[in-house]
């Protein structure tokens, strides 16, 4: 009993740790647009549903990726957004292969850092690189990569990394992070209001609630889910 409530607490406090003490970048790279999720998929679902594109608009998957970078942005295709689904020539889309899919139109390109099905490495800065020169984001998957293989934000042309607590970071499932770089910050907006990035325990334990009142903070907490009613259940 003791070690089914202690051991979550502590591997989700470990992980925590790393995310903030440097597996994201140092002290001096950390963007104040850095927030925990609980999975990959909740970093990117926020991301794709907050850059608000419009029929005709094009993001650029990959076929074979795993489905956390591909269904957040397939829903869309019912709103007109085009999801250009390239298929690899070698597991993994070479930069070459992503300058073919690029076009005027493209919003957003979005990969896993560690290909889930064969382990190969995406050329981040080249891609990276391409997705700056077309005015795209670059949203970058790192579940399989942050904590087995150092990265540190800052130093490549990237504007959005998701992943999770449970692989390489060894904290529980139903932990993870989205940090966005400044590019996506722009561009991201709010699509929900979650009660704990807007209030406080002291805004619930006041006499009268004015919820009319209450302002989504203009920072990273503005994209919170804080559900982690998972370990709380663990607990
Ligand atoms: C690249 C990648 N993203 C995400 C996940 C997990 O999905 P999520 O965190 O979105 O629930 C996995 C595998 O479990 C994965 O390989």
């Amino acid at each position: 009993m003791g070690r089914r409530t202690r051991l979550p607490r502590r591997a989700h406090a470990a992980s925590t740790e790393l995310i903030h003490q440097g597996w994201l970048g140092t002290p001096e790279h950390a963007s104040p647009v850095r927030r925990g999720s609980n999975s990959s998929s909740s970093g990117i679902h926020p991301i794709a549903n907050g850059l608000k594109l419009q029929p005709g608009d094009e993001v650029v998957v990959a076929t074979n990726d795993f489905p956390s970078d591909v269904l957040p942005w397939l829903r869309l295709a019912i709103e007109g957004v085009v999801i250009k689904q390239v298929r690899p020539a070698d597991q993994v889309l070479s930069p070459d292969e992503v300058t073919a899919a690029l076009t005027p139109r493209t919003n957003g390109v979005c990969l896993t850092w560690v290909h889930s099905f064969s382990g190969r490495v995406i050329d981040l800065d080249g891609i990276g690189e391409l997705c700056r020169s077309a005015d795209a984001l670059f949203v970058v998957n790192g579940a399989q990569g942050v904590g087995g293989i150092p990265i540190a934000v800052n130093d490549h042309p990237i504007d959005a990394l998701t992943g999770v607590g449970f692989k390489y970071l060894c904290g529980p499932y139903g932990t993870g992070f989205c940090w966005l770089g400044p590019r996506s910050a722009e561009r991201v907006s709010a699509s929900k209001m979650y009660w704990l990035a807007a209030l406080t325990a002291d805004d619930l334990a006041a006499p009268e609630l004015d919820l009319d009142s209450v302002k989504m903070p203009d920072t990273a907490a503005k994209h919170d889910m804080r559900a982690n009613r998972q370990l709380r259940r663990i607990r």
